[in-house]
């Protein structure tokens, strides 16, 4: 478990201790250190309102540090700068890789996969498909690259208690892979709150670090701010909570070119009178933080996936289907991508 792995105490080499940092003195270290920020890329990663919120350094300072964090993190390489030329982005860009789905017609509508250093979000009702594609890509994520992989280990950050290791295996099993091997690099951690999905996210660094993880998904981002926001009145706390944790999690995504998968659930009629059956929950701020929307819905045996508000992809449906693979392409006619 995430949980566990963090526990132990490791050493930070001085170049990336926060104490390298001018202003950051023995007492803001110990500050810093209480609230489980040990390195510049916790620093950088945290963001400023985190960082005032866990320690008591004013939120000046908390900005100041945040900042500085950046800057030594561009200085290394690790991060963009505010500014670079656009041919500098085009080769940065090209460090981006692609993970395949396991299906072929899914892939294609993803333009190659899903992309590292962005966050991919899969919405759609109860039985889409979506814990089934997180579950498949713990499987995909860990082949080498030449077979749609990107040769690493995955996060699963299981908010509703849904993650089978069973089933895993069995795709694991059905691609060829050996499930022993597939299981122990898919590090599970069960959030049982909001608060305790966003630490567990504070936390992703050093398990990301140390696990070789190239993709981390959180299935569903937003099911407990769901369940614990009730009315109208807590709608403007919940957003800005949410907003936090999307943006930790995209920072995590561009400081270490990782791919992360969210999951979301429609607007249902029972919870709301007028919900649109077909509107991702969460509202503007998860609809403005993933990079890539998806869409899926059932139709009868199969799965539609429809890439939503992407200028960059085609707006087309895909077809898969799930079967002892996890995500597959359905048999011969019909696994073609029809065109609208
Ligand atoms: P919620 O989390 O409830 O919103 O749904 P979801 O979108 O995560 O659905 P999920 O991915 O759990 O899909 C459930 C569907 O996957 C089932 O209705 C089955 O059709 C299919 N499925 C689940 N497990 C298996 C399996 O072991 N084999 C096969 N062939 N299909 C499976
Ligand atoms: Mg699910």
């Amino acid at each position: 478990m995430v949980e566990a792995e963090t526990e132990e105490v490791e050493e930070v080499s001085e170049e990336m201790d926060v104490t390298s940092l001018p202003g950051v003195g023995p007492a803001t270290k110990t500050k810093l250190n209480d609230a489980g920020i040990f390195t510049i890329l916790d620093l950088a990663t945290a963001g400023p309102a985190d960082i005032a919120d866990a320690t008591d350094v004013d939120i000046t300072k908390a900005v100041d540090l945040n900042n500085k964090a950046r800057k030594k993190l561009v200085e290394i390489g690790r991060l963009e700068p505010d500014f670079i030329s656009a041919s500098e982005l085009l080769t940065k860009r090209k460090n981006i890789s692609r993970l395949s789905t396991g299906s072929a017609n899914l892939d294609e509508l993803l333009a190659g996969g899903i992309e590292t250093w962005a966050m991919t979000e899969f919405y759609g009702e109860f039985g889409s498909g979506k814990t089934q594609i997180c579950h498949t890509l713990c499987a995909m994520v860990q082949l080498p690259t030449d077979q749609g992989g990107l040769d690493g280990g995955a996060v699963y950050i299981d908010t509703e208690g849904t993650f089978r290791p069973e089933r895993l295996a069995q795709i694991a099993e059905a691609r060829g892979m050996d499930p022993e091997t597939v299981l122990s690099k898919v590090m599970v951690a069960r959030a049982y709150n909001s608060a305790h999905q966003e630490l567990i996210a504070k936390d992703l660094g050093r398990i990301i670090e140390k696990n070789k993880i190239k993709l981390v998904i959180v299935d569903s981002a937003v099911a407990h701010y769901r369940a614990e926001f009730l009315g109208r009145g807590t709608l403007a706390e919940r957003q800005q909570r949410l907003n936090r944790f999307m943006h930790q999690l995209l920072r995590t995504a561009e400081i270490y070119n990782i791919a992360i998968i969210l999951t979301n659930q429609v607007q249902s009629a029972p919870d709301s009178f007028f919900g649109d059956p077909t509107r991702a929950t969460g509202g503007h701020v998860v609809a403005h933080t993933s990079t890539y929307r998806i869409y899926l819905r059932k139709a009868g045996k199969n799965r539609i996936a429809r890439m939503i508000d992407s200028p960059y992809h085609p707006e087309r449906d895909a077809v898969f289907m799930l079967d002892e693979k996890g995500v597959d392409d359905p048999p011969e006619e019909g696994s073609g991508s029809k065109r609208r």
